[in-house]
């Protein structure tokens, strides 16, 4: 049975003094909440506050993004052994942000995955169509296209350490949320396509998560839906007392 992951995407947010005040006072607000899994992706530079901060917790670290090369000329870059060194269990692989103002493609989301997956993290890997594909009737082939492209030569056995976040982008950070029906039925033709790639267990076993404008009052919801196996959460996961409300929700 796959768990529900909850997870906080903060997004170019937070100091690493406020990240240490914000896990200090989220903490006990979900103690015992482990019917999920909860998770900060935080920014590079306040990681080991967070390892720190999250220490003997239910809370989990990532981070939001990491290098395709194991090390190198890469000036400004931090590898997956880096973010394994102080503790980092998962990262964040291409978000719609970085896809859209980084020049991230499913070519170089596939790279960055097969080297966090060799490091030993978890990847929560996003992906999702833009307004203009929903239009026009093209979100399946999109999601399936993008699946695809990015799990290329990822075996089912690091498939394990892989969470997909389906965030369709015309949902991300509008306000404008999917409905509970539409995120189910594209969060179900992410998973068929991890049924034709990796077979039946597989799909059933693969956490996929909803994320675009989930909320403490749309989360209950859109979790209720058999295919939202939890949520990647921008805005919401910035306050204690709403992020802890979409836990409540998971739980
Ligand atoms: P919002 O929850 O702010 O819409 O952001 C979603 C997101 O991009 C999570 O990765």
């Amino acid at each position: 049975m796959r768990k529900n992951v909850i997870a906080g995407n903060w997004k170019m947010n937070m100091t690493p003094s406020e990240t240490k005040a914000f896990i200090t006072d989220l903490a006990p607000m979900v103690k015992g909440m482990d019917k999920c899994d909860i998770v900060l992706c935080v920014p590079f530079v306040d990681i080991a506050t967070a390892v720190e901060a999250a220490k003997g917790t239910n809370i989990h670290v990532g981070a939001e993004n990491v290098h395709f090369a194991e090390s190198g000329a890469y000036t400004g870059e931090i590898s997956a052994a880096m973010l394994k060194e102080i503790g980092t269990e998962y990262v964040v692989i291409g978000h719609s942000e970085r896809r859209q103002y980084f020049g991230e493609t499913d070519a170089t989301v596939n790279l960055r995955t097969k080297t966090a997956l060799k490091a030993g993290l978890k990847v929560i890997l996003c992906l999702g169509e833009v307004k203009e594909q929903r239009l026009a009737g093209i979100t399946d082939e999109v999601v399936s296209m993008q699946t695809k492209l990015d799990l290329a030569e990822v075996s089912a056995e690091d498939l394990k350490n892989v969470i997909i976040a389906y965030e369709p982008v015309w949902a991300i950070g509008t306000g404008l949320t999917a409905t509970p029906e539409q995120a189910d039925e594209t969060c179900g033709v992410i998973r068929a396509t991890i049924a034709k790639l990796y077979g039946a267990q597989a799909a059933e076993d693969i956490t996929i998560q909803y994320g675009g404008s989930m909320n403490d009052g749309n989360a209950k919801e859109l979790l209720a839906k058999v295919n939202v196996d939890g949520g990647l959460i921008g805005g919401a996961s910035l306050k204690t007392d709403k992020f802890t409300t979409i836990v409540k929700a998971a739980n």
